[in-house]
């Protein structure tokens, strides 16, 4: 069973820039953003075992879709998002309503200590890793991990274009997938140490947002792989089901970043 919540793209544009992607000013196709999200909506509520939820959007929250921002689950547990950006901060209170009135327990982060939810933390085994820099605070980070009583290890981020975790790392069974080139030299020799099996993306597919994947059993729901990629993942027991997300891309996210994992 996976239960995950989604938001609809009625407010989504690409209407200011707060990373590299958003800066590029390529129009988004309104119509084409709603049926890449329908697609990858219905592509997860097929998968057997799967629940998906939705929070209703708010006008003049156009980055509300992309729920993986909105905090971090852990069992009962809702730790909300304390975003960097002033224009994503007015999405906070509707998260927070939700997750209240879904029987969540809220625990709110001091204020002035960034953190930007399940984009910036993730589990790999029974690791949780923190990314820091771009977005979250690694002060952030050490209190989640107080709060979920859970060890995290901290990543640094260093590529602008990958400024949050989930662009450039996700579970590969009990292995990762990694982008090397979004870490600083200390956490990408972490990963090497703990994942000597990994599977590195190049730039090309990283850019791609190969590593922005939704990981669901052995299940990799993402944006058009490479053959290499696809190939790779084969080998290692992975069925990759593709989704065009072209327009999400367009605000420096894909199918993950519309996706948070609420189990
Ligand atoms: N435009 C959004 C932002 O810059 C995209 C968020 C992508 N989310 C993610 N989990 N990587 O905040």
């Amino acid at each position: 069973m996976a239960r995950f919540l989604m938001c609809p793209p009625t407010y989504y544009g690409v209407m200011y820039q707060i990373n590299p992607w958003m800066a590029q000013g390529q129009p988004v196709d309104k119509d084409l953003a709603s049926k890449q999200w329908q697609d990858l909506h219905d592509t997860l509520a097929s998968i057997p075992g799967v629940q998906v939820e939705l929070i209703e959007p708010q006008e003049g929250l156009p980055d509300m879709v992309f729920t993986a921002n909105a905090g971090v689950v852990k069992g009962d547990l809702f730790i909300p998002s304390n975003f960097r950006h002033p224009e994503r901060q007015g999405e906070s209170e509707f998260f927070e309503k939700w997750f209240r009135e879904h029987g969540y327990r809220v625990e709110v982060l001091p204020k002035g200590l960034f953190f930007e939810g399940a984009g910036d933390l993730l589990k790999i085994g029974d690791t949780w890793f923190g990314g820091y820099y771009f977005r979250s605070d690694p002060q952030a980070l050490a209190v989640v991990s107080q709060l979920m009583e859970e060890a995290v290890l901290p990543l640094r981020l260093k590529d602008e274009r990958f400024y949050h975790l989930d662009t450039c790392l996700c579970r590969l069974k009990d292995s990762a997938l990694y982008y090397p080139g979004a870490f600083d030299d200390y956490s990408l020799r972490l990963l090497r140490n703990r994942f000597p099996d990994a599977v590195e993306v190049t730039e090309e597919e990283a850019v791609r947002f190969a590593c922005n994947t939704v990981v669901i059993d052995d299940m990799f729901v993402l944006h058009r792989p490479s053959d290499r990629l696809s190939a790779t993942l084969a080998e290692r027991g992975i069925k990759c089901v593709p989704v065009d997300m072209s327009e999400f891309i367009k605000a420096g996210g894909s199918s993950k970043c519309l996706t948070l994992r609420l189990d």
